[in-house]
């Protein structure tokens, strides 16, 4: 079914040759291959027929009856022809059924009627269309050479009726046939059954910045007299490939390349595809042959020169980049930890080995001193951790430290064996210095000591001990290590006496009423300095009331004149003061 009849009457005459009769007009009735079209008979009037018979153009000279009908004998009678007798059956409106239309229907059908004497003959022109197979692109070209025309793929289309016609479009835009880098070859067969195969092969010439190109043909075939229809293939992406004119080294890190780190170097071709095997050279000469990557590892200044990768297949193309694997060596001299007794002399060095300029300091805690440095007559203060800092101006965060730790040693000395009294009891306090740390011991007849925590004070210590002693005894401190010993004695009294004053006896602090002896005697000194002023002050005054008195002036003006007079004497007397607090001094 489906079959379309075209309601269109060509203004075609044709002659019927053989049989000399004129035809009006022609129909062309169209329909699909496999269909089942429907020819109507033209020639009908409504008139007595004798004969309505179906015949089929076999060639210019014959005609041959497919099928007659007879309304007289109401008889249909259909003639043996191979192909037809089968697929063909007469409507009671006299049309012509014919089933399963192939290419071989594509002819002129006759209709013919004779009514009475009357012979009428109407021609019917059955055109076949074949709907052809989905445009598919076979051998695709896996990639196009540029510059080359070469050829892209085939574009097949088959079982087409009437012919196909291809057309191919790059980009999903037409190819133009006539262009230089274009070139199209068709070619159409026709199948087993009549049909036409078309084969279509596209050349193109390819230009490096197409890239990836995408193909696709297209099919444009007849569906109907006047109906055009396309049908597109899948897409084939080609991609083009062309050769590398440049190569581009790339360094990482690209500065700052410090020894013991790894760089890496990578190479890349401006060429498609990319070439995936390079020549990796140092100084020219070949290191290794690889991919992309260059790796070297834990880089040392031999590794400084020029880099370069080249191309495999074209060693004029290259790419060279200089490195500079910059080195900051640092050793520190004495070059690890030290000890040394007091009174010794030590030199200490910075010494930085580098590729650029190097920045070095010496330095203890915060004090930076210089380089080189030598320290004389070592005190324990001089103990302690010395660092060499070493900074590369050319290379930031490049640094190096180096850290020892001088130990200043020497024999124990007991700078202060003192006693205090304190609530009754006695405090002694023995401070030594000294290195290694000494040990302190005790010696006493009297009490058993009651040892205090030992105080660490800045590079000595402080041992105590409290006693109640209840006769005179000798105490001694004795202080030792590995380098010797040192010992000092103090006397202490009994608690019943009274401890006399001596240079070991310290004041203490939380009595203000004792006061050390030094003090006390610059007291009795002002007491008595005090006294010889009163009595100084007090003659004076005497002097000039007894002139006042010798005057007889009025009390009014010797108010005044007492009054200027003690001004005086303050001025005497600070002068004085001076005097005897510079005579005490000395
Ligand atoms: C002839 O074909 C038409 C359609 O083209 C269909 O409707 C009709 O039934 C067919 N006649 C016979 C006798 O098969
Ligand atoms: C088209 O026809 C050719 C030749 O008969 C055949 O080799 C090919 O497979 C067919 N292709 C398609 C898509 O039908
Ligand atoms: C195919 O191309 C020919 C020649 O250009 C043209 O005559 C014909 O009508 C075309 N067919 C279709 C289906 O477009
Ligand atoms: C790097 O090289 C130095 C000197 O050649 C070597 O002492 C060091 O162990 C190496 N380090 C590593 C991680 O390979
Ligand atoms: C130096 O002494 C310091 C502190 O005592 C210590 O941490 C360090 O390991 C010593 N260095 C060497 C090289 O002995
Ligand atoms: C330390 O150096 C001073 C001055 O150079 C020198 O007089 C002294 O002998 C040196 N002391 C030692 C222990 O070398
Ligand atoms: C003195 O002794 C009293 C009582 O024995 C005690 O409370 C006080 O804390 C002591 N003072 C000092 C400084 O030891
Ligand atoms: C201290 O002890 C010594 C000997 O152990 C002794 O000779 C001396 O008399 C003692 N002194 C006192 C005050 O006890
Ligand atoms: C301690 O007393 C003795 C005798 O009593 C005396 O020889 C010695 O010098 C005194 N020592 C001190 C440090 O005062
Ligand atoms: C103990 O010392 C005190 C003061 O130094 C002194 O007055 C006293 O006589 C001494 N006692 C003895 C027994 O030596």
């Amino acid at each position: 079914m489906g079959a379309s009849r075209i309601g269109i009457f060509y203004q075609v005459l044709i002659l019927i040759l053989g049989i000399g009769l004129q035809v009006d007009a022609m129909t062309t009735v169209t329909a699909k291959v496999g269909d089942t079209v429907t020819l109507f008979c033209e020639s009908i009037k409504d008139e007595d027929l004798t004969l309505v018979s179906w015949r089929l153009k076999l060639n210019e000279a014959d005609n041959e009856q497919l099928i007659s009908f007879s309304p007289g004998s109401n008889k249909i009678t259909k003639k043996d022809i191979p192909g037809y007798k089968d697929r063909i059956t007469m409507n009671e409106d006299f049309s012509l059924n014919i089933s399963n239309v192939g290419i071989q229907d594509e002819k002129i059908f006759f209709c013919f009627t004779l009514v009475g004497s009357d012979i009428v003959e109407t021609a019917v022109l059955i055109k076949v269309y074949k709907q052809p197979s989905n445009p598919e692109i076979i051998q695709p070209a896996p990639f196009l050479d540029e510059g080359k025309l070469q050829q892209v793929g085939v574009c097949v289309v088959n079982n087409s009726y009437p012919a196909a016609n291809i057309t191919w479009q790059y980009n999903l835009k037409n190819v133009d046939n006539n262009s230089p880098g274009v070139k199209i070859v068709e070619k159409i067969t026709l199948s087993d059954k009549g049909f036409y195969n078309t084969v279509s092969s596209l050349e193109y010439l390819s230009k490096r910045e197409e890239g990836r190109i995408s193909f696709t043909c297209q099919v444009t075939y007849f569906e109907d007299i006047d109906r055009r229809t396309s049908k597109v293939s899948s897409p084939v992406a080609v991609f083009v490939h062309y050769n590398t004119s440049r190569v581009s080294l790339q360094v990482s890190p690209a500065q700052d390349i410090e020894e013991g780190t790894n760089v890496s170097l990578s190479c890349s071709g401006d060429g498609y595809p990319p070439p995936d095997k390079f020549t990796f050279t140092k100084n020219g000469q070949e290191k290794a042959v690889s991919t992309n990557q260059y790796e070297l590892m834990n880089v040392t200044q031999e590794d400084t020169g020029e880099y370069a990768c080249l191309q495999q297949d074209n060693p004029d193309i290259k790419d060279p980049v200089n490195i500079t694997v910059h080195y900051l060596a640092l050793t520190m001299n004495p070059n690890e930890n030290v000890s040394k007794l007091v009174g010794e002399n030590i030199t200490l060095e910075c010494i930085a080995v580098s590729s650029g300029t190097v920045n070095v300091t010496l330095m203890k805690k915060n004090n930076i001193y210089p380089n080189p440095i030598t320290l004389e007559s070592l005190q324990y203060s001089h103990s302690g951790t010395y660092t060499c800092r070493a900074k590369i101006r050319e290379v930031k965060e490049m640094k190096r430290e180096k850290s020892i730790v001088i130990r200043v040693e020497g024999k124990p000395r007991i700078n202060k064996l003192t006693k205090k009294v304190l609530n009754n009891t006695k405090v002694i306090s023995c401070v030594v210095e000294g290195f290694p740390k000494p040990i302190v011991q005790w010696s006493i007849n009297g009490t058993a000591p009651k040892e205090e925590p030992i105080k660490d004070r800045r590079l000595q210590w402080c041992h105590k001990i409290t006693v109640q002693p209840s006769e005179n005894i000798t105490v001694t401190c004795t202080a030792i290590n590995t380098h010797g010993q040192d010992q000092d004695t103090v006397n202490l009294t009994a608690m019943r006496f009274k401890e006399p004053v001596d240079e070991t006896l310290e004041q203490d602090p939380l009595d203000p009423n004792k006061k050390s002896d030094k003090n006390k005697g610059n007291d009795q000194a002002k007491v008595i300095v005090g006294v010889i002023v009163g009595l100084l002050i007090a003659a004076i005054i005497a002097g000039v009331v007894y002139w006042l008195y010798k005057k007889k002036s009025p009390t009014s003006k010797s108010k005044t004149n007492e009054r200027g007079t003690a001004d005086e004497i303050k001025k005497i007397n600070k002068g004085d003061n001076n005097h005897t607090a510079g005579s005490s001094a000395v």
